[in-house]
């Protein structure tokens, strides 16, 4: 699927795939596109090229398409605006046909499940975010979607709130039984909810997969970084090796003078004390040490972040480690590479050769 917008392609070449009972997170920085797509998906907005099927059946080409209203797709965007006028069951019964039994039923089910049984009379503005939040999801389930589309649906929630929130609402949808897609710009989101995540940037799905395997396998230097902070260290092949401070790493196939970068999240890289000026000694897991002076280090709740400058090059590499662990500026210290964990891709480039 193509849409553009003033001749720059903002969605160039998407193509999803959504299962029944599955969330699929497309998940990307701000103006990556992702509200586009869902839009178009949705059919208030129309794709310049491309084909929207549902249960196999065509709803959207260039030329025949089903308005949005027809497509048995379920809405539930940011700014998710219940109807102030109208009571809690009213807006769940809005979109539901059938005699008045049959939706007093279906929206008392609701209700009941989404635990807004209690208000069922009250208007909009007596209700809390969180409260109006579920009330907007019974409202979208309620004619039985077949496709969930959520664009940040959680981000007008506070922190403590949007946890609980996201895993009732998960736990809804898979009992519906809704193919979703939920467009988020928030990594920790997209892990908690997705069974697939779609990484999205300037208009195209960069990878697809699993959060565990986009997570350990990004499929580049910005896939990692977009999941966490990272760290850069810089070399250049020579016989299928590079030769790094921190010991070598293997490049397989890849040709003699090719700059590459490894890169390493900060959780995955080990602190050693220094012995007299010497660190561990070399292992095949976690490679050679090289020696750091800590600039400064900082609690950040559940883990603390040092940051080292290294002897070898001046750069700067930062590590984080569980609990609290506040070595005093200007101590030395040792750095490993947990060899596992790091990802190494040529410089520059957008495709990844796996670790080690
Ligand atoms: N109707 C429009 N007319 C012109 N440009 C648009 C229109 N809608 C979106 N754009 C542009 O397309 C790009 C993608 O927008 P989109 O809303 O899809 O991004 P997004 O990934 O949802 O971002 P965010 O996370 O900030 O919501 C942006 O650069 C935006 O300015
Ligand atoms: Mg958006």
């Amino acid at each position: 699927m193509v849409r553009s917008y003033a001749g720059r392609r903002v969605v160039d070449d998407v193509s999803l795939a959504v299962m029944p009972g599955q969330v699929t997170c497309l998940l990307g920085p701000s103006g990556c596109g992702k509200s586009t797509t869902l839009r178009c998906i949705a059919g208030v907005d129309m794709q310049d090229s491309g084909e929207i099927y549902l249960d196999g059946e065509l709803i959207c080409d260039t030329v025949f398409r089903v308005p949005p209203e027809r497509r048995s797709i379920g809405l539930m965007f940011q700014d998710f605006a219940l109807f102030p006028h109208l009571t809690v069951a009213d807006n769940v019964a809005f979109g539901l046909s059938g005699s008045r039994a049959e939706k007093r039923a279906r929206v008392a089910q609701l209700l009941d499940r989404v635990d807004m049984a209690a208000h069922i009379d009250a208007h909009p503005h007596e209700l809390s975010g969180g409260e109006q939040q579920r009330v907007a999801l019974a409202r979208a389930l309620a004619p039985g979607p077949k496709v969930m589309l959520m664009d940040e649906p959680f981000s007008g929630l506070d922190n403590r709130l949007r946890d609980g929130i996201r895993d009732e609402t998960l736990e809804i949808l898979k009992e519906e039984g809704a193919a979703v897609l939920l467009v988020t710009h928030e990594p920790e989101e997209a892990m908690r909810m997705a069974d697939e995540i779609a990484l999205m940037r300037d208009g195209q799905v960069v990878q697809r997969g699993a959060p565990y395997n986009v997570y350990n396998a990004p499929a580049d230097k910005a896939a990692a970084a977009f999941f966490s902070d990272i760290n850069v260290i810089p070399g250049v092949v020579h016989g299928a090796l590079t030769d790094t401070p921190f010991g070598q790493f293997l490049a397989p196939g890849v040709p003699d003078g090719t700059a590459v970068e490894i890169v390493i999240r900060p959780q995955h890289l080990k602190i050693d004390f220094d012995r007299e000026g010497r660190g561990p000694l070399p292992t095949a897991k976690d490679g050679v040490a090289a020696r750091g002076v800590v600039q400064r280090a900082r609690f950040m709740g559940k883990e603390s972040l040092v940051e080292f400058r290294m002897d070898h090059d001046l750069s700067i590499l930062k590590a984080t480690v569980p609990n609290v662990f506040l070595p005093k500026p200007g101590t030395a210290m040792w750095l490993t590479i947990r060899r596992d964990r790091c990802f190494v891709y040529p410089e520059g480039g957008v495709r990844g050769w796996t670790g080690g």
